[in-house]
């Protein structure tokens, strides 16, 4: 096995130098070898709790029943030709609209969230026949053109223009302003997150969402809820807009939808707002979307989401790991300032990205994984797994603490050299 050095400087040569500039920048010892559960092993032999992932690992790593479904179908059909319909394919889509908001009866899988995105604007403009598209302050919804066009950080986007045309911004926190903004632009579509996941943890306040949705309605524009970070039971409830009593038109899903063992993402629609794809299914095609892998994926994650209480158990153990985190906020009111989010979607705000990074370094010697917030560097994410175990839990409360603690001397030492 080569050396941690020797794979980072692979990176450097063949994929990214940023790329390795940033593992060294971090301070990254280990390579990632195998995980099990809440844990990730490193080619040293050390297990590192993962509370990051993207928000990838709610059902853990390699979730046996995913695990066994995904083996059993490899082993028969992984690729299909697509000559043909599969009985897997017929079977995740049915159970997949099975815990989808009420009226979201179609289904289509694609691979990443980007690309649901994607879908998604295709679909709002085909389907109205108008162009302007809406998102809101904070938002991130992928990187490909569409979607980028439709996220809100200037780092992603400069450079790259003209991006795609008509795309408007919403305010995040002025419900009647958003409303109105609605009314008169008449967009196509409106792309919002209920908890933004990249912005820094952000919950869309509840009136943003009842008025986006009243001025959607009013003027025949489709709501597009992106849950590709929050939906299926993250946040306590299977969607995390049913919080707000509001049904979309459109819902994306992806990363944690493959049970953290295949990449997929799905786009449901209500079956008007689906229509163009009903009508024409080459508007939209992705070779490998909807895969027999990826959808036996997808019947085991919902399976598991519906048998293990995932949405509950997110609740729960939510309640129990804000409580962590309130706690290190009151113990070292010089490094965070405040805790937000939902059941296992929550941030760790830090006084400053620089100490974010130095947190989030410490952290991972305790033994646990952290993500940042790429648009809002100095948020961390917490984003574990809903079958955590209370040891786990208890190990995650030692660990957090003695890297705040290792991080306030190591700040107290560089702010005596400072001056
Ligand atoms: C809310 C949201 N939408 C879309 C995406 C894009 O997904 P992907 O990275 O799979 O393209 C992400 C990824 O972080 C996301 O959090």
């Amino acid at each position: 096995v080569p050396s941690i050095f020797e794979i980072v400087e692979s990176v450097r040569l063949y994929q990214s130098k940023g790329q390795a500039l940033l593992y060294r920048f971090v301070g990254v010892v280990d390579a990632e070898k195998s995980a099990q559960g809440s844990w990730v092993t490193g080619e040293s032999g050390r297990r590192y709790l993962d509370l990051g992932g993207f928000g990838v690992f709610l059902l853990g790593h390699q979730h046996p029943g995913v695990i066994a479904k995904v083996s059993d179908q490899l082993s028969r059909l992984s690729c299909s030709s697509r000559w043909f319909p599969t009985a897997v394919g017929a079977e995740a889509a049915a159970m997949l609209v099975s815990i989808a908001p009420p009226g979201l009866s179609k289904v289509m899988f694609l691979n990443s969230g980007s690309e649901a995105a994607e879908a998604a604007a295709k679909l709002c403009r085909a389907a109205t026949g108008r162009i302007p598209l809406c998102h809101i302050v904070g938002s991130y919804h992928g990187k490909t053109f569409g979607a980028l066009s439709l996220t809100d950080n200037p780092n992603f986007r400069n450079g790259l223009g003209p991006l795609v045309a008509e795309v408007h911004q919403l305010p995040r926190d002025g419900a009647q302003e958003a409303g109105q903004r609605i009314r008169a632009l008449r967009p196509a579509g409106v792309f919002i997150e209920p908890i933004q996941g990249e912005g820094g943890i952000v919950e869309v306040p509840i009136e943003t969402l009842r008025q986006i949705r009243a001025a959607c309605s009013e003027v025949g524009a489709l709501m597009v809820v992106d849950e590709i970070q929050c939906g299926l039971g993250r946040t306590g409830d299977v969607w995390a807009i049913s919080h707000a009593d509001v049904q979309p038109d459109i819902l994306l899903s992806g990363k944690s939808l493959g049970g953290g063992v295949l990449p997929v993402s799905a786009l449901l629609a209500t079956s008007a707002a689906f229509g163009p794809y009903d009508h024409n299914p080459l508007l939209h095609t992705s070779t490998f979307g909807g895969n027999p892998l990826a959808c036996a994926a997808v019947v085991a994650t919902v399976k598991a989401i519906v048998d293990e209480q995932i949405p509950q158990k997110a609740k729960e153990l939510g309640g129990k790991f804000k409580a962590i985190l309130e706690e290190l906020h009151e113990n070292y009111a010089d490094l965070f300032i405040k805790v937000s989010g939902r059941g296992l979607m929550l941030g760790l705000h830090c006084v400053r990205p620089d100490i974010a990074a130095n947190y989030m370094q410490n952290c991972a010697r305790e033994g646990v994984l952290l993500t940042p917030c790429i648009a809002q560097p100095h948020v961390l994410r917490v984003s574990p797994s809903a079958l955590t175990t209370a040891d786990e839990l208890d190990f995650c409360r030692g660990a957090v603490g003695r890297a705040a603690s290792l991080t306030r001397s190591e700040r107290m030492e560089m702010d005596k050299y400072a001056r």
